[in-house]
């Protein structure tokens, strides 16, 4: 078995053990202001769905798409319970990313797979929105993932979205007084050109 199926195995048996109500990113708690009233949005890599049901009880319709089939799976019993304009769908992100134009609002929380910035910038229709959150080498505390490569280096999604305009960047790293402040992630909103 390789690693990836090994990595995709792991995250379904989390999801079938999963309890309690799936939360958006940060960046979508303080920022959700920012979303448009209505249009596409797309939840990458959504595990059980927090960003997507946050988006879609904003009025946007939602896609919503990971390869655990066990959180897709909850994100459909609560999208309906809800009568949620939301479609969540077992896909690999890296196999088929999104095609070109397709999104006014894209949201990553928690993921990182560097080879799909081109990708998820390209699809984002213009004058659309990337909402990106993700672990920190810099970090303070000890969650998320033990492996570097899986944290951003310091100021990367700035590079990784050059293409993009900033609308909110936020990395506050280790600067300062450590118990206040976003810790431990970096967050970025910005937008395609128009
Ligand atoms: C740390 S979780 C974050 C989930 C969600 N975005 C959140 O903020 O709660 C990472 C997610 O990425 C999904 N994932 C990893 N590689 C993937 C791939 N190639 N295609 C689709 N989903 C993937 C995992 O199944 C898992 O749900």
């Amino acid at each position: 078995m390789n690693e990836e199926t090994n990595r995709r195995q792991r995250w379904q048996a989390r999801y079938e053990a999963a309890e309690g109500e799936p939360q958006p990113a940060r960046v979508l708690r303080e920022l959700g202001f920012l979303l448009p009233r209505e249009g596409r949005a797309l939840d990458l890599a959504c595990g059980r769905g927090g960003n997507a049901l946050l988006m879609a009880a904003q009025g946007l319709a939602v896609s919503a798409w990971d390869y655990a089939p066990a959180a897709v799976e909850d994100l459909e019993r609560r999208a309906e319970a809800q009568n949620l304009a939301l479609r969540p769908e077992v896909r690999d992100v890296v196999a088929e990313p999104p095609a070109p134009m397709q999104f006014d609002v894209i949201a990553v929380s928690y993921f990182l797979e560097r080879e799909l910035a081109p990708a998820i910038g390209a699809a984002l229709r213009p004058g659309g929105l990337l909402f990106y959150e993700t672990f920190i080498r810099d970090a303070v505390g000890e969650h998320g993932p033990s492996n570097p490569a899986f944290r951003l280096a310091r100021n990367e999604l700035l590079h990784l979205f050059a293409d993009l305009q900033v609308v909110d960047y936020r990395e506050h790293g280790r600067v300062g007084d450590l118990t206040q402040g976003l810790r431990d992630v970096a967050w970025l909103v910005a937008q395609k050109a128009a």
